[in-house]
Order: structure tokens, then sequence, then C-alpha cells
């Protein structure tokens, strides 16, 4: 079969405007041409972030209705530590308003100046939060995880040898903690095999360094164990996810993502006179630890999210979808990161724009197109948002300059995909009318955030 009809149907629809593109224009020129700038309302289809913008399922929203608002020992606390117990088998949960809230809890305790922290690759929160608190923050995937166009199960891996010596090299006293983003986002969604989730397990025990998983796609990343990892084949997603939690001591997660909420975030772990310390922390800076950072309906709607994303048939039209996209795309000429990845495709803007050097912004220039041509809203992850200055003043490019799509959990279908595809692929052939842009205003840190860019005049053909 070469559809994945998905397994729900729809029961309510929001409007969304294709605005003229005059107004997308205006629009774009008022926002400086940072697409976080732009309303929201004047996007026609939103692919910025798969991060809170989920559809929640009926049985979520009847499940709000049941939120138990009590301060302390909550109805809605139990059901959500069940679920949340169940899946990941460690004993200490505490519940944060979103993914980065745990990152800084957790780290606030084991960030120091002076250590270091492995990861495949830190999500950019991460790294702020680790950084934040002193420690350097070490990026060890697999070198194919760098090469665009290497059609490999898991390019999410980490470098078990990288990581070996770095272990021996610094040993637990400068290593707290070792963690792995499962699917890895910032290498293109590209999940983590479960045999390379054990090895890391086993270096990590083996040199008495915890090991926790940034899990926010863990369900994402168990249904392509199950499809590529021949030794999982027969296992249902639940027991993959519990396979995978059982090598980690911790782990935070962001249940925006495979939460299936809004909002929503916890860190969970085994270790009990850890989970004190974390406790105080979470007190200070979300709430008491039986709701966190989160209200009792919130609650109650992650811990039906959290089952219902571990369904075989939603993963299939889910990946599907994702992976249906990155052909549309691919059929229509437009290069993309490849294999598809789990929540999102990625443009190669080189490819696409090979006419832009990376100093005039070919991936910002790829993001404003989109928008500009079809209201299509992508995130650049390219040299506007790594890209740094040298020592001499000299620009030093990102290492790839690429535009996440990334999808929303069951919000488009896939004539809006389709339509996104077919956009980009009329930009791609007519590249030589797209020009490079500048930073005109920029902040200190973060800059893609707030800064101001002006489109560079094109050259003459
Ligand atoms: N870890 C990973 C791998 C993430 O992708 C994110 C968020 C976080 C942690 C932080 O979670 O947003 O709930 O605080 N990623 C979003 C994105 C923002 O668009 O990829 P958060």
């Amino acid at each position: 079969m070469s559809t994945w009809p998905e397994p729900y149907r729809i029961k309510m629809v929001e409007a969304i405007r294709m605005t003229p593109k005059e107004e997308r224009l205006r629009l774009l020129e008022k926002a400086g041409y940072n697409l976080f700038l732009i309303p929201a309302e004047a996007v026609f289809v939103d692919l910025l972030t798969d991060s809170g913008t989920g559809a929640m399922s009926d049985r979520q929203w009847a499940a709000i209705m049941r939120g138990d608002e009590s301060y302390a020992q909550a109805r809605s606390w139990f059901r959500f530590y069940e679920v949340v117990k169940g899946i990941t088998g460690m004993e200490h949960v505490l519940p944060t308003h979103q993914g980065r809230a745990a990152e800084n809890i957790l780290f606030s305790e084991l960030s120091k100046p002076g250590l270091v922290i492995p990861s495949n690759n830190h999500f950019d929160t991460t790294r702020a939060n680790v950084e934040f608190f002193g420690a350097e923050a070490v990026d060890l995937v697999v070198p194919e995880g760098h090469d665009i166009h290497a059609r490999l199960p898991f390019k999410g891996n980490m470098d078990l040898g990288r990581l070996e010596d770095l272990l021996k090299a610094k040993g637990r006293e400068k290593i707290p903690v070792c963690m792995l983003t499962v699917t890895n986002n910032t290498g293109g969604g590209q999940p983590v095999s479960l045999e390379n989730i054990r090895g890391v397990s086993a270096l990590c025990r083996e040199h008495g360094v915890p090991f926790f998983l940034d899990a926010c796609r863990f369900a994402e990343n168990a249904y392509f164990i199950q499809q590529r990892e021949a030794a999982c084949k027969d296992m249902t997603i639940p027991e993959i996810a519990r396979a995978m939690f059982a090598c980690a001591d911790g782990a935070t997660m962001s249940a925006k993502k495979d939460g299936l909420g809004n909002i929503g975030g916890f860190l969970a772990l085994r270790d009990g006179a850890l989970a004190v310390r974390l406790k105080n922390a979470l007190i200070l800076r979300e709430g008491f630890p039986t709701y966190g950072g989160l209200a009792g309906r919130d609650l109650e709607a992650l811990a039906v999210g959290l089952e219902e994303v571990q369904d075989q048939a939603y993963l299939a039209a889910r990946i599907g979808q994702v992976a249906r996209f990155g052909d549309a795309l691919q059929k229509n000429g437009v290069p993309i990161l490849e294999p598809t990845g789990g929540h999102a495709v990625y443009l190669d803007a080189r490819g696409a724009f090979p006419h832009i050097p990376a100093a005039d912004l070919p991936a910002q220039s790829l993001t404003v197109a989109l928008y500009a041509e079809g209201g299509v809203r992508g995130v650049e992850i390219g040299s506007f948002m790594f890209g740094k200055k040298g020592h001499d003043g000299e620009f030093v490019p990102a290492a790839m300059e690429l535009v996440r799509l990334a999808v929303p959990r069951r919000v488009y279908t896939d004539n809006h995909l389709g339509y996104v595809a077919e956009v980009a692929g009329d930009i791609v052939r007519d590249r030589a009318r797209f020009g490079g842009f500048r930073v005109v205003d920029e902040p200190p840190f973060l800059r893609h955030f707030t800064a101001r860019l002006a489109p560079l005049p094109l050259s003459a053909p």
C-alpha cells in the first residue's frame, strides 16, 4: 500500500486563510523578513514547529473536563504519574510546563563549570541550559549524521567510539550525565537504534555516568526501531518504548511533541536522592511536585496523549505522512535531507539555491520565498541561525543550510503538504528570481528569533 489512511476522522475544523500575495510581501517587509515576526493568522500552512501545535483527540478534550485542580495530590496527578511511570519504568516523575523547564531543573543540579555533557546532538534549549550552568555541551553524533544525502536507517546514533574516548579521558568526575536525543531533532529528525541506545547505556554504566534520554519524540523513534531494526520487528511500540527507557537512568520530555499536548513536559528518574534535590528546584521554579508547571486538566490530556501516541496505526499514518511529504518535495525537484525524518522534512537550501553564497543566507532566502509565494511558514536552520563571526571578524557559515518544515500532529492533510511541495518546486525551478539577504539589526544572542533582515539586490542575469 502506498497510503496510510489516518486512523481517525475529523470532528472539528478551523478555517485558515490564504492572504493575497501583496499582503504577504507587505507583512514580510514589516517583519524585517523574519518569519517569527509574521502574525500566525496571515500564514496559510504553518510548518514552523511540531511543538505544541498538534490536534488533541476527543478523548483528550473529554479528559480536560475531568481535570482535578486540587493543589496537592490531585486525582489528575495520579493519572499522569501512572502513565509516565508505565512508559518509563521510572519511580520519580516531576511535571513541568515544557521540556526546557525540565532541562533547566536537571542542569541546575548537574551542570557546573569544568564539566562536560555529551549527547548525539543537544537541542538548542538543552545546550543553552547546559551552558547557562557552566558545563560544556558536546555533540557526538555518528559521522553519517552530517551527510545530507546518506540514506541510512539510524543517522541519529551516538558515535560510541568517540563517547568511549570521552568517558575514558574525563571519567565520572567530569561527566555528570550523558544525554541522548530521540529522535535527533538537530540532526534532521533522524532516529537512534535500540542497539545504539543499549551501547550508550552500557558505556555509561561501565564508567558510572548517569544516562538520560531527551525523549520528546520517543514514540516516533520507537516506530523507526520497529520498522528498521531487524531484531525489533516483532515488538509492539509500547514494548520498544519500555526497552528504550529501560536503558536510561532518567529522561527529560517536552510533552508538546509525543505527549500530543499543546503544553507540558516532565522529568523522570530512578535516583531517589537526586529526585529530592530536583523537587526542591521544581517547587522554586514551577510549582508543587504533584502539578509542577501544569493545570490538572493538562495532566489529564497528556495522560491520554501519551497512550494514544503509541498506537501502531497512528504512528504508521504520522511517519507515513511525513515520508510522503518528503517524496512529494523530491518529485517536485526540491533537494532534501535524506532519509526523511520523523517530524519534519529538511530542505537542502544549498542544493536548492546554489546561486546564493552562504554569507547571503540561502536558507533564509528559501524560507522567505516559501512564505511570499505560498503563505507557507518554515524555519531556517542555517547560517542565519548558526552562522558566526570568526576571530578576524570573517563570516563562518553553518555546517548545513537547511529549512525545516515541521509537520504538526493530526493537523494537516496530505493535500496541504502536496500544496507545499508544489510551491517549493515552483520556487526551485524559478530560482534566479530569488536573491540573498543580509542581517541589518540583531540582538547579542539567539538572533534568529528577533533579528531583522533586508533583501540584497538581485545580480543581473
Ligand atoms: N528537546 C528537543 C529535542 C526539542 O525538539 C525541544 C523543542 C526541546 C527539547 C525543548 O522543549 O520547547 O517544550 O521547551 N523543540 C521545538 C522545536 C521547540 O520546534 O523543535 P520545549
